[in-house]
Order: structure tokens, then sequence, then C-alpha cells
């Protein structure tokens, strides 16, 4: 009976591990790079920022596609596409992979900054988003 409920309990929160894991391990890595410490204001006030696209003349920004309540679904700005909630607290599918992580850091920085973030900058917005 023991046993079986320490089971449970594993079995429940095995994502929250894992999520947790996934963000700490980057976080561990950027400040290996030197950055840090991390705060979720800097992370939201560059969440927030809008920054004059060079080529398009566009005012971009993270929301554009994650949208303005982060436990709601996006749309994506160019594609139209359904984007899930970045929130980890209504969606547990994220934060889970440092490579996923990564990949659309730099992705998302390129397009909305036109450049890619400073691992400062990234540990910054981790922190901002696991708070949600
Ligand atoms: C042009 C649309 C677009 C913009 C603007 C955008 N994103 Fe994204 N983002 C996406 C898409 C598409 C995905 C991948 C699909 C998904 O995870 O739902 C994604 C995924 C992510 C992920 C991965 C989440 C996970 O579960 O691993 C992070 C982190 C992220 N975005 C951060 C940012 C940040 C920071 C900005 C602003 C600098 C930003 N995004 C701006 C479209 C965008």
């Amino acid at each position: 009976m023991k046993i079986t409920s320490t089971y449970f309990l594993l079995l429940l929160y095995t994502p929250f591990l894992l999520q947790a894991g996934a963000m700490e391990e980057l976080i561990d890595q950027y400040q290996a790079k030197g950055a840090g410490p991390f705060t979720a204001e800097q992370g939201g006030v560059a969440w927030d920022r809008t920054v004059v696209h060079a080529k398009s003349s566009q005012i971009r920004r993270c929301s554009d596609c994650h949208g303005a309540d982060l436990t709601k679904v996006g749309r994506h700005a160019k594609t139209g596409k359904r984007i899930e909630p970045m929130a980890p607290s209504v969606n547990p599918q994220r934060f889970k992979d440092p490579k996923k992580i990564e990949k659309w850091f730099k992705r998302n920085c390129k397009w909305t900054w036109g450049r890619v973030c400073t691992a400062q900058e990234k540990g910054d917005f981790l922190r901002y988003l696991q708070q949600y």
C-alpha cells in the first residue's frame, strides 16, 4: 500500500519534475557562460519589448504569436496557426525538452528581434515564463 502510493505520487509529479528539469538545466548552462542572476521582471520587460523589424518596418514582440495572455491559445502572426498556451500551469507539454526550447529561442528571437538572444535574456525569459 505504501509503495503503491509512493509510485502514484511519483507518476503524478513526473511532468512537473521534467519541466523544472529542462528549464533548470538550461539556466545552469547559461550561468556556466557567465550570465545571471536571472529575474522574472527582466524577462517580462523583454517579453513586452517592441522592436521595429529592419526589413519589413513591422513592430514585433513575443506576444505577436503567443498572445497577450500566456494562459490562452496564441496564433502565429504569419501563418495564422494555433499555438498552444505558453503557461506551464495550463499546458503541461511546455518546456520539457532543452533542445526544443533552444531551437525556438533561436528562431523566435531572430524573427522578433532580428538577432539571437543572449544567455542572459534567455535565462530571464525562462524565469518569467516559469511563473505562469
Ligand atoms: C512568429 C511567431 C512567434 C513569435 C513572434 C514568437 N514565437 Fe515563440 N514559438 C512560436 C512557435 C510556432 C513555437 C513552437 C510551437 C509551440 O511550442 O507551441 C514557439 C515556441 C517557443 C518556445 C518553446 C516552448 C517549449 O515548450 O519548449 C519558447 C521558449 C518561445 N517560443 C519563446 C519566445 C520568445 C522569447 C519570443 C520573443 C522573443 C517568441 N517566442 C516569439 C512562435 C513565435
